[in-house]
């Protein structure tokens, strides 16, 4: 097993999984508008220490998943961020792509930005500490429109050139394609969708010799859209996107990875135990872990509100929620 395999591999350790603290400087300041804090790049470094500086967060996490602003920022303990997770046995990475705009060729879907200067952003990143990367495409359903074939080509190729710099580079890389939860879709469309998207990008992988061992998959769950007026069961999700990944993830990945995507903690968490046990019963062949970003903050940020004295109340309820979620890979 090289270095990089072994790397990608350990953050599939039992009973870990990897948090997504990565939203962009826009994402961050709407995530903190929803509780009334006001943005600005001291409370993006408070709102990155309340879950990063929470103690014991090594029993569950794995790896971070950082922004760019973060990797130079320090928390509580007076330490960079990824110097004081990598103290603890967490691995920091860094999300490389530099986010989605409106695809020219079709302009309701999107594309990612980001490999003009990949190479020269991978050198910097490493030399603050980052271990792994990621970048995300965002999938939209709707209706028999979208997505477009040639949407789904040109996000999967922008993903399979980030791979292969990443790896030369000596990172591993965790690749999402996003299928989006917002929307009237069914389940069934989701995991269509699903299949499709990763028949597309692994037909793309090969084409560049990606190495596939050395690679991750960060994928939604196959549900219902958030419109829809369906809530699938977890044995519901847990089957159907169990079946588009095991038709078309080959079995060499690291492993899968599931983001949250909008899902409430309860829901997030329900649906991940589900998946788990049914890979673990029909033998599918990858470890599997959460990469949750909302479905692990929300709870805290509710009960923090920005504000220092409720910082323990806050981190109880995101260790709580770590716990849970941790719970649901047994
Ligand atoms: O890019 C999205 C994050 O990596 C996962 O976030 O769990 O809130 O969907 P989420």
């Amino acid at each position: 097993m090289t270095d990089l395999v072994a790397r990608a591999r350990s953050l599939f350790a039992p009973g870990k999984g990897i948090l997504a603290a990565d939203e962009s400087v826009h994402t961050a300041t709407a995530r903190l508008a929803e509780h009334g804090v006001p943005a600005s790049e001291e409370m993006r470094r408070q709102y990155r220490n309340l879950f990063l500086g929470a103690k014991g967060i090594e029993q569950y996490l794995s790896g971070v998943i950082l922004f760019s602003e973060t990797l130079l920022q320090k928390g509580g303990d007076k330490k960079l961020f990824p110097k004081s997770l990598a103290a603890r046995g967490i691995l920091p990475g860094i999300k490389v792509d530099l986010g989605t705009e409106p695809f020219p060729s079709s302009p309701q879907e999107l594309i990612t930005q980001g490999l003009l200067d990949l190479p020269e952003r991978l050198e910097a990143y490493k030399k603050h500490g980052a271990m792994f990367t990621k970048w995300r495409a965002a999938i939209r359903i709707e209706g028999d429109e979208l997505p477009t074939n040639v949407a789904l080509h040109e996000n999967a190729k922008r993903l399979a050139s980030y791979a292969k710099e990443v790896q030369s580079a000596g990172l591993v890389p965790i690749l999402e394609p996003e299928v989006l939860y917002e929307g009237r879709h069914s389940r069934a469309h989701s995991r269509a969708v699903i299949e499709e998207v990763m028949h597309t990008l692994f037909s793309v992988l090969d084409e560049l010799a990606v190495d596939r061992a050395s690679l991750i998959i960060k994928t939604s769950m196959a549900l219902s859209g958030d419109k829809s007026g369906k809530r699938d069961t977890p044995e519901e999700v847990a089957a159907d996107t169990v079946a588009a990944l095991v038709a078309s993830v080959p079995p060499q990945v690291a492993g899968i990875a599931f983001l949250s995507g909008g899902q409430g903690p309860e829901q997030a968490t329900a649906n991940l135990a589900a998946l788990v046990r049914h890979a673990k019963e029909t033998g599918a062949p990858w470890p599997l872990t959460f990469s949750f970003a909302r479905a692990l903050q929300d709870e805290a940020l509710a009960l923090w509100k920005g504000d220092a004295t409720n910082v323990p109340a806050a981190r109880a309820a995101f260790l709580a929620r770590l716990a849970a979620v941790s719970d649901a890979l047994a």
